[in-house]
């Protein structure tokens, strides 16, 4: 039997995931939207595409929560994305109750599912959907480290004009302005970067990554980034899928690891079949600990807004 997928929200990032989901035929895809007629239309759409691309998966569109029953994952896209000026944290409260509403459904139809969180911002949503659900941490993933160390590592390979996918990267801490480039444990082809550029050139290549979802904001002027971002959360439901036990960055539910209890944070984690299968806590020299302190120091902020609000 094939695996299914969710897709909630079927914007700029829902139907990019779905569309790379079926292109690499990974499982049937239910997409859901609000706006009637948005998913079915795309949902037919990618499926008319089927015969000329050569992938045999089912692609359908709802407004509702009864065709997603028994997804293997739920990734969670829906809410409103940054315009010019707005940083991920202005939308807190907005995409709160989206966040909320689209777990709560998602959750009672596949009560086995691993949930994927896209939605901004980003650690204070998986905290939410966390909540909401009553999933187990395992099962609760945010997707922004995948995205933040794919757009550093563009910049570096761009930079010292070598493959993309020669370099690996590091990225910890909340997904946003106060997230962690780790230089440290970022190379080429194992040549750690500091052997290869001046320390001002990796500070500028650092700063870019900090700022890479806000530079694209600034072009798009509606919106913000969805290619790279589909392409990010879809390594992570294949590696899920697959049981690949990749080892990537993603927000994770921290309970003691890196000194943190009971905040989603950007760490290094084993994804297979049933999720997050290990968190890896690695040495932190003085200042990458105070950085990821101060991250987290940003995310238990939002948190706290919205516990009030909770009350
Ligand atoms: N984590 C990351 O790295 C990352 C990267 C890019 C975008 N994002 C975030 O992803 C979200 C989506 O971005 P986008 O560019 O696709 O936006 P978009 O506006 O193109 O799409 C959002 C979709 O959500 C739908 N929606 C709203 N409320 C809903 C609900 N209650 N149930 C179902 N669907 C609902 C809207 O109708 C819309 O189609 C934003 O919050 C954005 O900030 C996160």
């Amino acid at each position: 039997m094939r695996k299914k997928v969710t897709v909630v929200g079927a914007g700029n990032v829902g139907a990019n995931t779905a569309q790379k989901i079926a292109a690499k035929e990974l499982a049937d895809v239910v997409l859901v939207d609000i706006v009637e007629g948005v998913p079915q239309g795309k949902g037919l759409d990618m499926l008319e595409s089927a015969p000329v691309e050569g992938y045999d998966v089912s692609i359908t569109g709802a407004n509702g929560y009864e065709a997603t029953a028994d997804s293997d994952i739920v990734v969670i896209t829906a809410g409103f994305p940054r315009k010019p000026g707005m940083s991920r944290d202005d939308l807190l409260l907005a995409n709160y109750e989206v966040v909320k509403t689209a777990t709560e459904s998602a959750a009672r139809y596949s009560p086995n599912a691993v949930l994927v969180l896209v939605t901004n911002p980003l650690d204070a949503m998986c905290w939410t959907a966390h909540q909401v659900s009553g999933f187990p941490r395992h099962r609760v993933i945010g997707m922004a480290g995948v995205l933040d160390t794919a757009r550093f590592r563009t910049f570096i390979a761009e930079e010292l004009k070598v493959s993309f996918e020669n370099v690996t990267a590091m990225v910890l801490g909340g997904h946003g302005d106060t997230m962690v480039p780790l230089v440290r444990f970022t190379n080429v082809s194992g040549i750690p970067l500091a052997e290869l550029t001046d320390q001002t050139t990796i500070d500028r290549l650092v700063q870019r990554t900090r700022d890479g979802g806000a530079e694209i904001v600034k072009y798009l002027k509606t919106g913000s980034a969805y290619y790279a971002p589909a392409a990010s959360t879809v390594e992570m439901v294949e590696s899920i899928l697959k049981d690949k036990k990749k080892v990537l960055p993603c927000a994770a539910l921290l309970d003691g690891e890196y000194g943190v209890h009971g905040l989603f944070v950007g760490v290094p984690v084993k994804l297979g079949s049933k999720g997050i299968e290990h968190i890896y806590q690695i040495a932190l020299t003085a200042s990458e600990e105070a950085a990821l302190q101060k991250s987290v120091e940003a995310v238990a902020e939002l948190v706290e807004v919205l516990k009030q609000k909770i009350g």
